[in-house]
């Protein structure tokens, strides 16, 4: 534990009036906690070292005092980070102030954030305590975490509901016990973007010692106005925000980071202040924590979702291809997306197809191109979304939904200790069957190889993604696999209710579609042309 002539300087005016929005990430905590959200050790600390590369100011690792394995966690991203300040998590009492404090002991910059409930809601019903006990813990839980960390955050748990003048006397309190941050958050994500304003701007009036201090935001998303009440909360002064990547967290979650981030880049000269955010990290980091709690966000959210820089409808790719500010506010590239994507689907247009074909190589004639654009509308009108492989096979006048030549008779695997085999019988078209086993690091790897070996096509994973198309045990998995094959990527995918299979079907999806597509000898592994 730091003693007092340790501890950093108070924030100093300097640094409060500095024009910048810290960002203090809670996404291993507050985000962590939702369900469906949870994450083990590792997982915790990549996440944490992807948020420190981008750019997070302060990143809350947890609440050392509710388990063991939080607390472990947190003293272990506390020695990795180098310069972001690291977090813990305490309810103003002895042991989680002291649980937190010895969590944080190898950090370089520690933060103990302390909260209680201030409303009078939750005085009585949660807490069961009188206003002068709310008022007396929050001031010796400061005093005591103050010789303890660098830095103290004090939070008013329910602040928008609580009384403004009560509110403003514990925050003053605060201030002159050593709090140097006051987060008032909306808890339950009730208020709207204007009171939020009104708030923190009596807030900043009220409190004693106002200017020596940075107030913090931090929203829930209950009504869907997280991010709305976020701005309008640093539109009155407020120079930390709470948040989270993919906005997860409580609920219907947090303030979402990426939105904030870029609303504050996007529209510069409304909002007038910036973050330290290397925004072309986003989408990685969006990305990881998706593969990290297995749970993807929504194709329309903002920012990072798979529509976010996509355009399908005629009018829109059309409009891009001329000058992509018509249909884009931002680029991608400065969120970290490659590239924007015109989706060739039912209500694209021949601009984009042409264009499309022509980065594939192909350079049909008018004449042509005609007769591809209505084979491309039969297909698309079945509401398929058209890939490359897609518009390869319908550019060479072949039928992209074309099923064989291999088809599973069998397939069997299992896995014992980190060992798993796969064992598949296909039949060929031209009417050979082939039988090939293989071992892997897991089920899905082995059955690959296995289809690997019966049809002689190599591939080279490059994704992998398994969701469940429905509820419960009985859930189909939908799996799609991306895969390199020949200096080219191929897409497949499979549905069954067992993954493995539903693995199988998607690899060999793409095998077909290789072998139709190659104008070779079809061949099997022990080097027989069919
Ligand atoms: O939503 C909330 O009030 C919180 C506090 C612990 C800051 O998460
Ligand atoms: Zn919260």
């Amino acid at each position: 534990m730091k003693s007092i002539d340790q501890q950093q300087a108070p924030t100093s005016e300097a640094d409060v009036a500095a024009d910048r929005v810290r960002i203090f990430d809670t996404t291993l905590r507050d985000g962590e906690q939702a369900p469906g959200f949870s994450m083990d050790r590792r997982a915790k600390l990549r996440m944490a070292l992807a948020l420190e590369a981008l750019g997070v100011d302060v990143l809350e690792a947890g609440f050392p005092q509710a388990s063991p394995d939080d607390f472990g966690a947190v003293a272990e991203i506390a020695k990795a980070l180098r310069h972001t300040t690291v977090c813990g998590l305490a309810r103003c009492q002895n042991g989680d102030i002291d649980s937190a404090a010895r969590a944080l002991e190898a950090a370089r910059h520690s933060r103990i954030h302390l909260f209680i409930s201030t409303s009078p809601l939750h005085r009585e019903h949660k807490l069961g305590m009188s206003k002068a006990q709310v008022f007396d813990a929050a001031i010796a839980s400061i005093e005591r975490a103050r010789h303890l960390c660098d830095e103290v955050e004090f939070s008013a748990e329910d602040a928008t509901r609580t009384e403004p003048e009560f509110l403003a006397e514990i925050f003053s309190a605060a201030v002159a016990a050593g709090a140097t941050t006051l987060n008032a958050p909306d808890t339950v994500g009730y208020n709207t973007p204007g009171e939020m304003a009104d708030f923190f701007a009596y807030l900043r009036r009220h409190v004693q010692g106002a200017d020596k201090v940075i107030f913090s935001s931090h929203c829930h998303d209950d009504l869907g106005m997280a991010v709305a009440n976020t701005l309008a909360s640093i539109s009155a002064g407020v120079r930390q925000v709470e948040c989270t990547i993919n906005g997860i967290g409580e609920r219907a979650g947090n303030a979402s980071l990426e939105e904030i981030v870029m609303a504050l880049k996007v529209r510069a000269p409304y909002f007038g202040i910036d973050t330290r955010i290397d925004t072309r990290r986003l989408y990685g980091t969006s990305k990881l924590l998706t593969e990290l709690t297995g749970q993807p966000v929504q194709r329309n959210k903002a920012i990072v979702g798979a529509n976010a820089f996509a355009h399908e409808s005629g009018i829109h790719q059309h409009g891009m291809l001329k000058h992509r500010g018509t249909y884009e506010i931002m680029r991608p590239q400065d969120v970290g997306i490659a590239e924007t994507t015109l989706v060739l689907g039912k209500h694209s247009g021949r601009a984009a197809l042409r264009q499309r074909l022509q980065t594939l190589g192909h350079t049909p004639a008018d004449a042509a191109l005609d007769e591809i654009f209505a084979r491309f509308k039969v297909l698309a009108d079945r509401g398929r979304e058209l890939h490359d492989e897609d518009l390869h096979a319908l550019a060479r006048g072949e039928d992209p939904d074309a099923t064989g030549p291999w088809r599973i008779v069998q397939l069997h695997s299992s896995s014992h200790l980190g060992s798993a085999s796969a064992s598949v019988k296909l039949a060929h078209e031209h009417g050979h069957e082939v039988s090939e086993a293989a071992i892997g690091d897991g089920p899905v790897d082995a059955v690959l190889r296995a289809i690997e070996r019966a049809t002689g096509t190599a591939l080279e994973l490059t994704r992998f993604q398994v969701d469940a198309m429905s509820e419960g045990g009985d859930a189909h998995g939908h799996a799609q696999l991306r895969a390199r094959h020949a200096s080219r990527e191929w897409r497949g995918d499979g549905v069954s209710t067992d993954i493995v299979e539903a693995t199988a079907l998607a690899a060999l999806s793409i095998v077909n579609r290789i072998e139709r597509q190659t104008p070779v000898a079809i061949k099997h592994p022990q080097g027989v042309t069919a």
